[in-house]
């Protein structure tokens, strides 16, 4: 099934949505690991908080990721430390093992039972050229303080010829522990509410948030919605959006640390009950790739490796930062009570975490020596240049394929296509009973045509990500409105 096995394994309790309320001291919009971290720091801290989720509690990426609890982000140190220096690498992995150990003292604390284990965690490579680059940043990730070694094996059915390890991280059920921190946030009187939307903001003091039930007043405003939902402090320009399969299921031959091949990005990591979680067939959204027949492949990958007999399907959908460290801090520079925590790459759990950690210190006003390596003002503007080319490139071919594409009265059951009818540009879907699904082809984050996703059935946006299901409603932002319904002359066709 295209389902999580977080999702399935950990259901979201029966809950009793409470109103709206008028005002908080707080709002967080995003109910994954960096939303409710950073509000349950900052009720902890005696502050009202209130987070609203428009879906439901840690099931968007915080439920669609592979859930290593790592400082190790693949190769990054020998990256800040060539690019900001080697004190800034260190204070970098001081604040990932700071949010490990957090989760893990946090965990205990409260009795949440979210199969966390201590393991090592590897990051390899089969590839004999990239052994002088896994050694530098073992060495350079040694110098920096963290756990880590280079070793020539490891214990995978791979060719690996090398491996950077970092001793004693961790793994746990992301859904598990989120709901635990959830009810414990809720013990402490924060309020949780799920199915309202953000809509809108008016920053002042305090902020007015617009959202689907109402508008609401809060002297601090933090937007951790994977993408930022309000389109002020140019994200849009800044992350890229890539995406990563994953498929889970019992498996013949078990592992034990989380894996991850630095070129290829396929990724492997135990749960209880001897099942096995495999990631991998990186690619960018907006890429036009054949999602079910690379989900497939990484199948196929995980089946003649593992023996997995795969039950589970999802894919990871993550937002990284040119310089590959989060954007956290002020929203904008002028910004005084708005804040942003996104750009965490495939780290979201510990960065995640790391993120609440700074947040509620920045929100209470105390003085951050981390506040400038995260701040979200940075700018590289050789990489940025490329990040918005490949936007651009999207745009312009994604117009041509489209002009050229035949009509969406051709178009065969199971089939799904992006063509220009009149002026407008249509996405359209033939199910296999033959009914048409059709909505407007424009995004409506900034007007780029969606693409088809033929495993997940959405409508993924290639600029920035946004992902919409057949009927045009919201699955994934920045997008905060759905796809645009068509005249039914266009959607009988
Ligand atoms: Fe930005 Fe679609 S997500 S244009």
């Amino acid at each position: 099934m295209t389902r999580s096995l977080w999702l399935e394994t950990a259901p979201s309790p029966a809950r009793r949505e409470p109103p709206l309320p008028r005002e908080a001291d707080v709002l967080v919009l995003g109910a994954g690991i960096a939303g409710l971290t950073t509000a349950y720091l900052l009720a902890e801290a005696g502050r009202s908080v209130v987070v609203l989720e428009a879906g439901e509690i840690a099931a968007g990426v915080s439920g669609h990721t592979t859930a290593k609890l790592t400082a190790q982000h693949e190769l990054i140190y020998h990256r800040i430390a060539a690019r900001r220096g080697p004190a800034s690498a260190a204070s970098y992995g001081a604040e990932q093992l700071a949010a490990l150990d957090w989760v893990v003292r946090t965990a205990e604390k409260y009795g949440i039972e979210c199969d966390l284990e201590r393991v090592d965690s590897y990051v390899y490579t089969t590839d004999q050229e990239q052994v002088e680059k896994l050694r530098t940043e073992a060495d350079v990730a040694a110098k920096a303080g963290l756990p880590a070694s280079f070793v020539e094996e490891v214990d995978l059915p791979v060719d690996a010829v090398g491996a950077v390890r970092f001793r004693d991280q961790a793994q746990f059920h992301p859904r598990k522990w989120l709901l635990g921190l959830a009810a414990e946030l809720e013990a402490l009187d924060g309020r949780i509410i799920e199915g309202v939307r953000a809509l809108g903001i008016q920053e002042g003091s305090p902020s007015i948030v617009r959202t689907t039930a109402g508008a609401l007043r809060a002297k601090d405003v933090v937007v951790a919605t994977h993408y930022p939902i309000f389109d002020r402090g140019v994200f849009f320009a800044r992350l890229e959006p890539t995406r990563d399969l994953v498929v889970a299921g019992p498996a013949s031959r078990q592992v034990v640390g989380t894996y991850l091949d630095a070129v290829t990005h396929h990724s492997v990591r135990s749960v209880p009950g001897g099942v096995l979680v495999v990631g991998g067939e990186h690619y960018r959204v907006g890429d036009h790739v054949d999602v079910a027949a690379k989900h497939e492949r990484l199948a196929e990958w995980a089946r003649d490796r593992f023996g997995v007999d795969v039950r589970y399907r999802w894919s990871a959908h993550d937002m990284s930062t040119v310089d590959g460290v989060p954007f956290v801090g002020r929203y904008h520079p002028r910004a005084s009570h708005l804040w942003v925590a996104t750009g965490f790459g495939q780290w979201g759990m510990t960065g995640g975490t790391a993120a609440g950690l700074l947040l509620r210190d920045l929100v209470q006003g105390e003085p951050s020596e981390l506040a400038s390596l995260f701040d979200p003002g940075r700018v590289s503007l050789p990489a940025l240049v490329s990040f918005n080319a490949t936007v651009a490139k999207y745009l312009a071919g994604d117009h041509l394929r489209a002009l050229r594409a035949p009509g969406v009265s051709d178009l065969p059951p199971g089939e799904a296509t992006v063509t220009r009818q009149g002026a407008t540009m249509v996405a359209a879907y033939r199910d296999e009973a033959g009914v048409l699904h059709a909505v407007n082809a424009r995004c409506t984050h900034l007007g780029c045509l969606v693409q088809f996703n033929n495993a997940e059935r959405t409508w993924d946006c290639p600029c920035h990500g946004s992902r919409f299901a057949l009927d045009g409603k919201v699955v994934q932002g920045p997008a905060v409105r759905p796809l645009h319904p068509l005249p039914e002359k266009g959607k009988n066709q």
